[in-house]
């Protein structure tokens, strides 16, 4: 039987929601539904409820995470609209990066003017990156910032064949930019949307073919560094209303899917093991931890039914899928936390990848 180790899964995109929207995931849920997937951590987005926008919350929301990640984790600190710039310092040692949401999505944290987005790359002067939600135009007012401050930028959830194009061309130029796609732009277009409904609604929204098209052809290219979920939990009841939550999960579809396009040759299998690994460690600059890896059947064929997700939203956006590609084990720290069945580590094993939590 076929079976790979992959060592040191990330997501480094992903909405674990608890607090006040506990009633969409936990970070107990989530972190688990993370293992599931394979992933030995997570980094979690700061437009929660309440925004992890000041130290405080930011302070509350690490010792809530840690008493409950069953995987390592890592948070976001959020970029706000009325400059919360002054907090820096205070925060950066504790968290993977900053997040800077330049275009409208779920929550409240929206930065639409070009002089509060320069005040915040300003601010920023730590080693930890910016990762910016940019779409369309707004990406090369984000690469003029790149190029002026020289911080390092993530641009997360790249999906049409114009965003591609302005970031190639300025991962040409030298600028420090890296770049990540996500399953659902990769397997999903617009012409999905009458069958999905809400549940094909999210930000970015699903784009043509031809986008699709040059996202694939970008992986080929070693254009795009990395594979990150965008897992977005929302109930049901919110995906099925007039005006859908935007968002989808896929904490659990990520790898089944990757290895399903190496499966078609869509990719080569280790350029699809780097995308959810080594590059995501090289930019965050994580080292990997000793007997941390997971273990894959990448022969094991499956189909995809939300019932069968850990995630607390249970439905995904892939549902009936085939896929190949079965995680069998993940090990942490050199502790088996899945055996391909069970998640065995407890609430509170998983630790902080950026400093310590008090
Ligand atoms: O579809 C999305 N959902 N895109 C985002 O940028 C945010 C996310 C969420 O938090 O629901
Ligand atoms: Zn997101």
């Amino acid at each position: 039987m076929p079976r790979i180790k992959i060592h040191g899964m990330i997501d480094p995109h992903t909405h674990l929601r608890d607090l006040d929207w506990s009633h969409k995931a936990t970070f107990e849920s989530e972190t688990k539904a993370a293992i599931a997937g394979g992933y030995w951590a997570v980094f979690d987005m700061p437009n929660t409820a309440p925004s992890t926008i000041d130290d405080a919350r930011l302070t509350d929301k690490l010792a809530r995470i840690n008493m409950s990640a069953h995987c390592d984790w890592g948070l976001y600190f959020g970029a706000s609209q009325t400059d919360n710039s002054a907090e820096y310092e205070r925060i950066a040692a504790r968290v993977c990066g900053l997040k800077m949401y330049n275009n409208s999505t779920t929550g409240d944290l929206f930065i639409d003017s070009s002089a509060m987005r320069e005040r915040h790359y300003r601010a920023w002067t730590t080693n930890r990156l910016i990762a910016v939600h940019a779409e369309g135009e707004t990406v090369a007012n984000i690469i003029d910032l790149v190029r002026k401050y020289r911080q390092p930028t993530h641009f997360l959830h790249i999906s049409s064949e114009f965003e591609i194009n302005l970031l190639t061309e300025a991962k040409q130029d030298g600028l420090p930019i890296t770049i990540g796609v996500c399953p659902h732009h990769l397997f999903l277009t617009e012409e999905d949307l009458p069958a999905l409904g809400g549940y094909g609604r999210m930000k970015p929204e699903l784009k043509r073919k031809t986008d699709q098209r040059a996202l694939w052809r970008a992986i080929r290219q070693g254009v795009v560094d990395i594979i990150e979920s965008d897992h977005a939990p929302h109930t049901r009841a919110e995906k099925e209303a007039e005006a859908p939550a935007f968002g989808a999960p896929g904490l659990e579809t990520t790898l089944p899917l990757i290895m399903q396009a190496v499966k078609d040759s869509r990719l080569p299998l280790q350029r699809a093991c780097d995308m959810l690994s080594l590059n995501v460690q090289r930019i965050w600059r994580i080292t990997p931890l000793p007997k941390t890896y997971t273990v894959v059947d990448t022969d094991l064929s499956t189909i995809i039914e939300g019932r069968n997700l850990l995630t607390k939203c249970g439905w995904s956006p892939f549902e009936g899928m085939r896929v190949c590609g079965k995680v069998i084990e993940v090990w942490i720290r050199g502790h088996q936390v899945y055996d391909g069945e069970n998640v065995l580590s407890a609430p509170g094993f998983g630790r902080n990848l950026f400093g310590f939590v008090a």
